[in-house]
């Protein structure tokens, strides 16, 4: 695939991108199927750099919060589905506990276009 086929989206401006802040968007290109839903997505700082994921827990293929922006678990060490407790590494997305452990998050390519966070889908 090429660029042109998942083109860089504006997510947010660089200066909203906060330490413990996650950041939700919906991708422009694709829908999530059968249902034409669109896909969703958040974007966070990892440490001090900006990590971006589809928001879809690989068990069920649901979104992963059930509330705006709520991400981590309780000790804020690890991305946590709402629905069955699945933990996920916030750096690579691997499920290290839960229903799909071993599976891992959908990763987004992810940059800094001057002040503009932007996403694509991974080639
Ligand atoms: S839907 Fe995420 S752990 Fe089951």
């Amino acid at each position: 695939m090429t660029e042109q086929n998942h083109p860089w989206q504006t997510v947010c401006p660089a200066t909203d991108l906060v330490p413990g802040r996650f950041i939700e968007f919906r991708l422009k290109q694709k829908a999530r199927e059968p249902e034409g839903m669109p896909l969703t997505g958040f974007v966070f700082l990892d440490g001090s750099e900006p990590k971006a994921y589809l928001n879809l827990c690989p068990h069920l293929g649901i979104e992963l919060n059930w509330m705006p922006g709520k991400f981590m678990d309780a000790d804020n060490l690890f991305i946590q589905c709402s629905t069955h407790g699945a933990l996920f590494k916030p750096g690579t997305g691997e499920c290290i506990a839960g229903p799909c452990q071993g599976d891992a998050l959908t990763a987004l390519d992810v940059r800094q276009n001057g002040d503009q966070i932007e996403i694509r889908l991974e080639d």
